[in-house]
């Protein structure tokens, strides 16, 4: 079992555990998380992603495996299956990428300590640099849950001011959790909107959120299209998709240590590279 300390669960790993958080639904958590364990993957980093929403179990969807998944968190937690059986490896991603779904329904209720033991096994099995966890988008008791186990918290907002408020929220109900490293993903951002001035810039949501920026997401039509099919940004050819693909991987090269350009290959022209500066 693990240490308690200070109300943090601590293991000992290298591994990071990040959480992937808003208390508001549909900013982008979960196209997030499986973009940018793909992006840490393919820079060599093995992560294992975890669904814990829930109430709105997706990211089977989203990595297209929904035929693969036969056993769930919630049957490792109460001891029906072992890890090794409930963790899908992603064949996209050599050996990197390793997913572990929701049940359809929680059963019962579970504690943080259970959860714990559950990843400490399966940082012992997988030996995951980073284990990403997904979660519902509303002020609920899974992120209580979590946030013991969480080295870091990514908070997404997209780009609209009900979004910025409820990141806002979010940072507060982590900080009292005592998730005290967190920073902000900027989804779905609309360079065209801010260009024409319809739409707040950048400065204006970190300023309203208070949460340091680790990255933007420009809004891309096609990547909603291709996430029906199960596609990932960086398996897609055509261009637009790529961009995308660039800004997962200026995220991942961020949260890895790296001092990359936010927006490093994401705008070929220096208007927009400028809309940083709004
Ligand atoms: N950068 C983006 N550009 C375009 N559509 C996006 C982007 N990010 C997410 N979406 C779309 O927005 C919807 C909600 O995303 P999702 O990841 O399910 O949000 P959440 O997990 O926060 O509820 C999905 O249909 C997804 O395809
Ligand atoms: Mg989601």
């Amino acid at each position: 079992m693990s240490n308690v300390e200070n109300g943090v669960l601590s293991a000992p790993s290298d591994c990071k555990t990040v959480i992937v958080t808003s208390c508001k639904g549909g900013v982008g958590k979960s196209t997030v998380t499986a973009n940018l364990a793909y992006s840490l993957a393919l820079r060599g980093k093995r992560v294992l992603v975890v669904d814990c929403d829930f109430s709105n179990r997706s990211l089977d969807l989203i990595f297209g495996c929904e035929d693969s998944v036969l056993y769930d968190l919630c049957d490792v937690v109460y001891g029906r299956c072992d890890i090794e059986k409930a963790v899908i490896k992603d064949e996209r991603a050599a050996d990197k990428l390793f997913f572990c779904a929701a049940p359809m329904e929680a059963e019962e209720d579970f504690s943080s300590e259970q959860l714990n033991s559950v990843l400490l096994d399966a940082k012992e099995r997988f030996s995951p640099d980073y284990i990403l966890i997904d979660t519902p988008g509303a002020v609920s008791e899974t992120v209580e849950l979590v946030a013991p186990l969480a080295d870091m918290a990514l908070i997404i907002v997209s780009h609209q001011p009900t979004a910025a408020r409820a990141a806002e929220r979010t940072g507060i109900t982590l900080d009292k959790l005592g998730v005290k490293n967190q920073r902000l993903v900027v989804n779905a951002f609309d360079s065209e909107a801010v260009l024409s001035g319809l739409r707040t810039g950048i400065n204006e949501l970190i300023d309203i959120t208070h949460t340091r920026l680790i990255g933007i997401i420009p809004y891309e039509y096609e990547l909603s299209l291709s996430q029906e099919f199960g596609k990932l940004c960086g398996e897609v050819d055509n261009k637009n998709m790529k961009r995308i693909a660039k800004a997962f991987d200026n995220v991942a090269a961020r949260l890895c240590g790296e001092n990359r350009p936010l927006l490093k290959k994401v705008y070929s022209d220096k208007k927009r590279r400028e809309l940083l500066e709004r």
